[in-house]
Parts: structure tokens; sequence; C-alpha cells
């Protein structure tokens, strides 16, 4: 008997597994490519805010590098600069910065210089003394891609990989830039780090409203019985943005919307909208149900490409009285630059639970607004008892009911289904149940940066894309990206300011189905 009862497991509080009292230890950060925009509009602003939450450790230390020449205290100065202006929903606070300030240090150097990572090891002996950082290092790597292989080949050739407490690496995307260089990539930083030590980032596994996901899912008993092929009609993920490329075009013209949102954030969204439970809910269990699921992807042949995929480009338009620049003029972009600012995806995901529903996932710039939500439209009941009067005056059946899951800018998540309207007679009007992050819980949610840095210095990688997700989630677009290398495109093909090219809606016309541009 006593063989068979166990005492549970201890609780190691770095690793609880479900993220509740997060103890973070001392480390030290070093950000390499500091000067940049990722560090000034998230990097730094995170930090300082979980500085503010006291949700990072005092013992805490940011070593920042770059090749701009700058002392401590311009680095400082910088970064206070950006913190303030880019601090989403939270007020400034002086005091709390003259202290994190104090926490902020920086090294010039060229990331292919080996003397840059002597001055690192030197600045990282430093704030271990002064800081009590207890030899505990997380690397950021938000330098250009290019970069990345040979940065931490030079981490390893420094022992930098090395030393008294943990080593870890976070790795921005994109991870590679198709499948053979993301393969040749993880092969690079596994000469130097092991996979427990990798830490590949999709922001949007942080985002309170996909996590959120898994909790709606996997927390509640009423919606997976429904979540299958028997109940579910179709999907539509939807990430669409107003802004245009912003002066990345340079970055924007070779990666494409396919490679930008599609093969990282929204594979792992509908990853996540469409995995089995994890038996635990531990790193390994989340992540394992992840891989698998990317893995029963439809991998598509040259045909099927024609048929399930649709690239768009914006073309220059008046929106709201503003004149607005096509992809083509924008600035380092090529006047006849073939990439996809909008790109639409019908995938299918050969398993038992949802073989023959189509998955529509589309992503593009320019778009009428900024929303980003997953829209399930359940089958339609058996029996058309009511008919549904539309705006018209025509009779059709009723539409079916649709779950949308808001992930951005609003939050939340609703319920579409039919409901008798008023007066005599049955008509039949669909109503919806709403569900608002803001007014159920009124405080602030953490923004997916500050929740995924807090994570990857707690040790656990639970958000973060293991080598075999990244992997299978490139090799699911990689046969769309061979056949748009190979074809001349008649872009532009949609105005700035709406829903996308014609052919995008064809696609989903050819099932019987329609975008909701709501
Ligand atoms: C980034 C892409 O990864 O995600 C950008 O490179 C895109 O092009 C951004 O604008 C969208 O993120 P969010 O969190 O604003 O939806």
């Amino acid at each position: 008997m006593s063989a068979i009862l166990q005492p549970p497991p201890e609780v190691n509080p770095l690793q609880d597994p479900l993220r509740f009292d997060r103890r973070v230890p001392p480390c030290a950060m070093v950000i390499f490519g500091a000067s940049g925009d990722l560090s000034k509009r998230k990097l730094l602003p995170s930090l300082y805010r979980l500085f503010y939450e006291r949700r990072i450790s005092p013992s805490f230390a940011v070593i920042g590098t770059s090749r701009t020449k700058m002392s401590d205290e311009q680095f400082r100065d910088r970064m206070k600069e950006s913190v303030s202006q880019f601090l989403e929903d939270a007020p400034f606070d002086q005091d709390v910065w003259t202290s994190f300030a104090q926490c902020l240090f920086y090294v010039a150097g060229d990331i292919n210089d080996p003397a840059s990572y002597e001055a690192i090891q030197e600045k990282l002996g430093a704030v271990e003394r002064s800081h009590e950082t207890a030899g505990n290092v997380l690397f950021y790597l938000s330098t250009q891609p290019s970069f990345y292989a040979e940065v931490v080949g030079l981490l390893g050739g420094h022992n930098l990989n090395h030393g008294n407490g943990w080593r870890r690496v976070i790795i921005e995307k994109p991870f590679g830039h198709d499948l053979t260089s993301a393969r040749k990539l993880n092969d690079e930083i596994h000469k130097v780090f092991d996979e427990s030590e990798i830490y590949r980032i999709d922001h949007y596994l942080g985002k309170e409203t996909v996590q959120n996901i898994l909790a709606f899912r996997f927390g509640n008993g009423i919606f997976e019985p429904l979540w299958n092929r028997r109940y579910v009609d179709h999907v539509q993920i939807t990430a669409a943005e107003a802004i245009g490329v912003e002066g990345r075009g340079g970055y924007y013209q070779e990666a494409g919307a396919l490679r930008d949102m599609i093969q990282n954030h929204l594979s792992q969204v509908m990853a996540t909208v469409t995995m089995e439970p994890p038996t635990v809910f531990d790193a390994n269990n989340v992540r394992d149900e992840r891989a698998k699921l990317l893995r029963s992807v439809r991998i598509m042949r040259p045909d099927d490409v024609r048929q399930n995929a649709v690239a768009g480009q914006y073309g220059p338009a008046k929106v709201g009285g503003q004149d607005l620049p096509g992809f083509r003029q924008e600035p380092s972009v090529s006047p006849d630059a073939q990439t996809d600012t909008y790109a639409a995806v019908t995938f299918f995901i050969d398993n038992w639970r949802w073989a023959g529903v189509p998955f529509y996932i589309r992503s593009g710039k320019r778009m009428p607004k900024r929303v980003t939500d997953i829209a399930i439209q359940f089958t339609a009941p058996p029996l058309g008892l009511f008919k549904q009067q539309t705006r018209t005056g025509d009779v059709a059946n009723p539409r079916p009911n649709l779950l949308i899951l808001r992930i951005q800018p609003e939050e939340g998540i609703s319920l579409r289904f039919l409901s008798k309207a008023p007066g005599s007679g049955m008509r039949v009007r669909p109503v919806s149940m709403d569900f608002n992050y803001g007014s159920s819980f009124g405080e602030r949610s953490p923004t997916a940066y500050e929740t995924l840095l807090v994570d990857a210095m707690a040790g656990d990688p639970t958000l973060y894309t293991r080598q075999d997700m990244v992997e299978a989630s490139w090799q699911i677009v990689q046969p769309i990206l061979d056949v748009w290398a190979n074809t001349t495109f008649d872009f532009p093909n949609y105005a700035s300011g709406t829903w996308g090219p014609r052919a995008a809606d064809e696609m989903l016309a050819r099932r019987g189905h329609m975008w909701r541009n709501a």
C-alpha cells in the first residue's frame, strides 16, 4: 500500500505550473539591439512596469548593448524618454524611475566584434557584485535576425553560456526566413544552449486573451463537448491592422504577411484553439499538444496552394480624408515589390477532432480597422423551424450560432444565438451574450511582454515556442511560400482601408462561406 500512496511532490515555487504567485530570482538581462525599436517600445517599458509593480527581483540589472556610442547615463536618459512615451495605461513615476535607472547599464560595441563580448563579460561581473544578480543571466536577442546565429556563437565562444547561475536566451521573431533556415538556426543555437535554455518568443502567446482560450476551453465543462467537427462548421481567425508598414518597409518587403503573422502568431493561435487538452498544465505537456496539433495541419500541394491561399498588397487610397501611399510607395520598398501585405489561407487539420473543418486565417495591413479575433461558427440546427426576416424583408434560415473570442482591441468573448423578438409571431433575431475583460475584472491586464519576461526569468517556457513547434509551423506555410516565390502577382490588388482582395472572398465562397467583416 505505502508503495502506491506516494506523498504529493513538493511544489517548487519557481516552477509553479499555474503561474499564480510567480517569484522571480535575481538576474541580469543583456539586451542585444538595445537602441532598437523593440527595446524602446516594448522591452524597457515592460521592465519598468514590472519593477514598479515589484514583480521582478530588486536584485536586477539590464545591460543594453548596440553599436551606438553611449554612456550608461545617456542610455538611461534615452530609455527614460521611451518609457514615458510608450508606457501603456500607466503613469510614469519619477521616484520609481530613479531607482530603476540605477539598474540600467550600457556597453557599446559591434555584435560581431569579440571585444564586445569581453566588455559584456566584465560588466556582468560588475553587476553581479553591485546588484547581487547571483550569476543568473538572461540574454535577449533583438538584433537583426541575420545576426542571431553569430551572436549566439560568440556568446558560446566567450563562455557566456555558462556561469555561476543559470543562462537563458530569448530569441525574437522571425525565427528563420523559411523552414531550412529555421532548422539551421536551431542547429546553430543548440551548439551553445540546451533546448531548455532557449526561449523563442511569440508575443501572441503571452496575450491575456490568448491565454484565456485555454482557460475557456479546459476550465469549463460546457464548451469542449461542442468543440469538434460534429458541431463546428468552420473557424475564422482574423488579425487586421489599420496601420501600414510604419517605417519597416525594408524588413517587411522581405517578410510579407504570411511570414510576419501567419507562420508564427496566427498558427500558434490556431493551435491554441484546436489542440487537445494537456494532461497537466505545464510547459512540456502544453507544448507537446500545440506541437502535435501543428503537425496535424495538412501540408498543401502546389495545386492546393492556388485554391487555398491568397496574397494581397495594398495600393494607395484616400482614407478618412487622408491620402495614404500604396505599399510600393512606402520608404525602402521597391516600386515593383511582390510582397504580400495581406495573406489569407484555408488550413485543414487532419485529425479525428477536426477532419473536414476549414480554418480560414487572414492577416493584413491597412485594413479598415485594427481587430484580432477568432470566430467559431457552429453548424445550423438540423431543422429550420424558425425563419428570420432579413433587413431587406426576405425570409431566410437564421444565422447559425457564433462564438467570438476577441483578442484585441476589445478583449472578451461573445456568443451569438437566436432569440424570439418581442411581439406576436415567432420572429427570431440574433442576440449576443458578452463577456468583457475590463468590466468583469476591472483591473489592468499585464502586456504580453511583461508576462513573457517574467516567465523567462522564472524559468517557465510554457508560453514560448519549442523547436518542434517552430519547425512544424514553418512546414505548413512553406508550400505557400514556394508557390508564391514563383508567381508574379498583379499587385496592388486591394485599396488601403478595405478588407483585402476579392480572391479572398472567393476562396470562402467556394465553400459557401463569407468573411465576417464586422
Ligand atoms: C509583429 C509584426 O510581430 O506583430 C508586426 O512583426 C505586427 O508587423 C505586430 O504589426 C502585431 O502585434 P500586435 O500585438 O500589435 O497585434
